[in-house]
């Protein structure tokens, strides 16, 4: 089974090269699933209804969220009825959406398990036991799991990754939007990559129009983000899974740079 991952597409400009690069990529390498992080999908914060269904359309299959979950305020309105978007696991329960999901495509199904880090981060559940709860249901319908670390500590990105490897077929870190060339599998085949990086303007700093960012970091004024112009990169990883046992073959990542 082949599954490409993107990581963080931010604003207008990540969706452009959602658009440009899927549908082809999907052809050329015969890929059953794409999963992307939408967590910065609309304005650069947050996901709205039209965004989502945008990225859908663009071949995207799972979305998963972050740290931006709640941010454009209207997620709450969709995010329990569309069976496909997941938001991190190890938020109180009582919130909306779900932390897993199962797809089912041509080779079977997969679970997909949205979970965030709590290092330098909200202080919320605790993301190794939000795994095991969530890992007791889906192993009972998915072999092939593929989870999404939202975090911003690679060493807690990292230790995730060992503590599931051989029970899920893969880990992926997302959220620091910096591509990270650490990919590796597990001895148990399990899949590693510390940050996936983000889809999204180039020129920019994480996403956010430079100049706003280096001012706010030289004065500590508080000032509104805009998504930054300009070239446009796309960071995915490409994966094959074999099916039958849920262990990862091989895993590449993807870095690529163009006008959209
Ligand atoms: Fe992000
Ligand atoms: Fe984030």
């Amino acid at each position: 089974m082949k599954i490409l991952f993107i990581g963080d597409v931010f604003g207008n400009p990540g969706r452009k090269a959602v658009k440009e690069m899927v549908h082809k990529l999907k052809k050329e390498r015969q890929i059953d699933f794409c999963i992307a992080n939408g967590e910065n999908a609309a304005g650069g914060s947050g996901i709205t209804y039209v965004v989502a269904q945008e990225l859908y359309k663009a071949g995207v299959d799972g979305i998963t969220l972050g740290n931006h979950t709640w941010s454009k305020r209207e997620v709450v309105n969709f995010i329990d009825s569309d069976n496909n978007i997941v938001r991190p696991a190890n938020y109180p329960s009582e919130l909306p959406g779900k932390g897993s999901t199962i797809l089912e495509g041509e080779k079977g199904k997969i679970g997909i398990l949205n979970l965030m880090g709590r290092v330098y981060m909200d202080s919320i559940d605790c993301p190794f036991k939000a795994a095991e709860r969530e890992l007791e249901y889906l192993k009972a319908f998915a072999k092939v799991i593929v989870v999404d670390m939202h975090a911003e500590a690679t060493s807690e990105k990292c230790a995730l990754a060992w503590h599931l490897d051989g029970r899920v077929s893969c880990v992926l870190g997302t959220h620091t939007h910096v591509q990270t060339a650490d990919e590796r599998i597990l001895p148990c085949g399990t899949a590693y990559i510390s940050d996936v990086g983000m889809t999204g303007p180039y020129d920019g700093i994480i996403g956010v129009k430079r100049e706003i960012v280096i001012e706010k970091f030289i004065t500590h004024m508080p000032s509104k983000f805009e998504v930054a112009q300009g070239p446009v990169q796309f960071n995915a990883v490409y994966m094959d899974i074999d099916e039958k046992n849920g262990k990862t073959v091989s895993i590449e990542r993807i870095h690529q740079v163009m006008d959209v």
